[in-house]
């Protein structure tokens, strides 16, 4: 049996690659492709590992429902007993639906509508992460609309450098998120004079694939060091403290020795006692456990270049083209003897950029026949699109061992079910 650092709840076993003790061709084989597969018993299980590492310290865990959105996922995160950070009225909508309790639900974003917080309130959510003054007040509109008073944390940006893409850095001052220290130190007083906002603390999201601790510290170091200034002005306790997500996964074979428990280990010293920690981990829980097939339709050489082309293309993962993200691609079934060749891997999308490997080499791959594409549990579907009229490809889950159809392949009829062609 072999394993992989980039799969969790995956492994290849005979040759053939395996989704619990399930040959994931059989599921392929039912569901069609391309198809998402997660292992929800793998996602269970890291969300523990999570947990375990955060016991020392009172603290929330609020999984970044952005990450992926899947109501099997979301179901299989509130069993397990994880609280959610949505960014939409649409990601609430699905918490909610999946069984999310809602005291134990955060609701970020930086562009949040009257109808997001009024949702938000409607719920009885625990908090919202706020991002400006504007907000703030528009938040406190909402609440005394409703008679009811709304927690808030203020998000702050600390301008550190997270060392990531610059496309998942968040943390910088250039950045739309957050309010730099200088500038929420000028509002302080004014968000707190709001009489239906409670100003229940501070919180920063960093950036994404993040693996080492440094940033955090330097970041809870200059919120620690904010609050103090401005607690002259602040009506409320300081409760919450929330340091965002952004724990990276590995991606390929280089096994990675950052986790929870090295950013526990490395802020727990710092915090003050009485706060409550928020985190929002989203790729951490759910990246690896994921995997999305598809089938070989045509293997086509053009000058001198061989391009394994599937039935997934960049409306269905948008990461390579997006980000160049490095994802691992092997065939589902390996035959010994059968040659390792390099292929430009890519999708029936009419763009160049539906490409998801260069010149990657793999075991030679025949027509129909299955490969993975790994590591797309996270920002896989949830960013997918119907490009091309293209429909939404299926999802299927592994729980307790036995598998299922979690999301049946969007129909054509479904495509075009909201559009109005003509005068009526
Ligand atoms: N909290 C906030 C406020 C966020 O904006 C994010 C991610 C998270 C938590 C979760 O971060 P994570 O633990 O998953 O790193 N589409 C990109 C990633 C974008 C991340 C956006 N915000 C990708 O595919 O790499």
């Amino acid at each position: 049996m072999e394993r992989f650092p980039f799969a969790d709840g995956f492994h290849d076993a005979d040759d053939a690659l395996h989704c619990g003790g399930i040959p994931v061709a059989d599921i392929a084989a039912d569901c069609g492709t391309p198809l998402y597969l997660y292992n929800l018993d793998a996602i269970a299980a890291r969300y523990r590992s999570y947990e375990d590492a955060f016991t020392e310290v009172e603290h929330l865990t609020c999984y970044a429902v952005k990450a992926n959105a899947s109501l099997a996922v979301l179901r299989a995160l509130a069993r397990a007993g994880s609280g959610f950070d949505v960014n939409s009225r649409g990601e609430l909508y699905r918490a909610l639906r999946a069984g999310a309790d809602p005291s134990r639900v955060t609701m970020t974003g930086v562009g949040k509508t009257r109808q997001d917080i009024d949702d938000g309130l409607a719920a009885g959510i625990l908090l919202f992460n706020a991002e400006s003054v504007e907000e703030c007040v528009r938040i406190d509109e909402v609440a005394r609309n409703r008679g009811v008073v709304a927690t808030v944390v203020l998000r702050i940006n600390p301008d550190v450098d997270a060392h990531t893409h610059p496309y998942i850095a968040t943390g910088l001052a250039e950045h739309k998120f957050g309010l730099s220290a200088a500038d929420a130190e000028a509002a302080i007083a004014r968000i707190a004079s709001l009489e239906h906002v409670r100003l229940a603390g501070f919180g920063m999201h960093l950036g994404s694939m993040l693996f080492d601790a440094g940033p955090w510290v330097e970041g809870v170091r200059t919120l620690l060091a904010f609050i103090e200034r401005v607690r002259p002005s602040l009506r409320h306790p300081v409760t919450h403290l929330n340091i965002g997500g952004g724990i990276g996964v590995p991606y390929g074979d280089a096994p990675v020795d950052f986790g929870p428990g090295a950013l526990v280990a490395a802020i727990a010293p710092l915090l003050p006692r009485g706060v409550r920690l928020l985190s929002e981990p989203g790729r951490f829980l759910v990246a690896n456990a994921g995997v999305l097939l598809a089938r070989a339709e045509y293997i086509k050489r053009n000058n001198q270049r061989s391009f394994l082309i599937l039935d997934a293309g960049m409306n269905d993962l948008i990461r390579p083209a997006l980000y160049e993200a490095y994802h691992e691609i092997r065939p589902v079934q390996l035959h010994p003897g059968r040659a390792i060749v390099p292929y430009d891997v890519v999708g029936p999308v009419c763009e160049s950029g539906d490409t998801f490997a260069v010149q990657r080499r793999m075991q030679e791959v025949r027509e129909g026949e299955l490969v993975a594409i790994f590591s797309a549990g996270a920002y896989g579907s949830s960013m997918s699109s119907t490009y091309n009229s293209r429909p939404l490809a299926a999802e299927a889950v592994l729980e307790n061992g036995a598998w299922r159809l979690a999301r049946a392949r969007q129909t054509l009829e479904q495509l075009t079910e909201n559009e109005h062609p003509a005068q009526e």
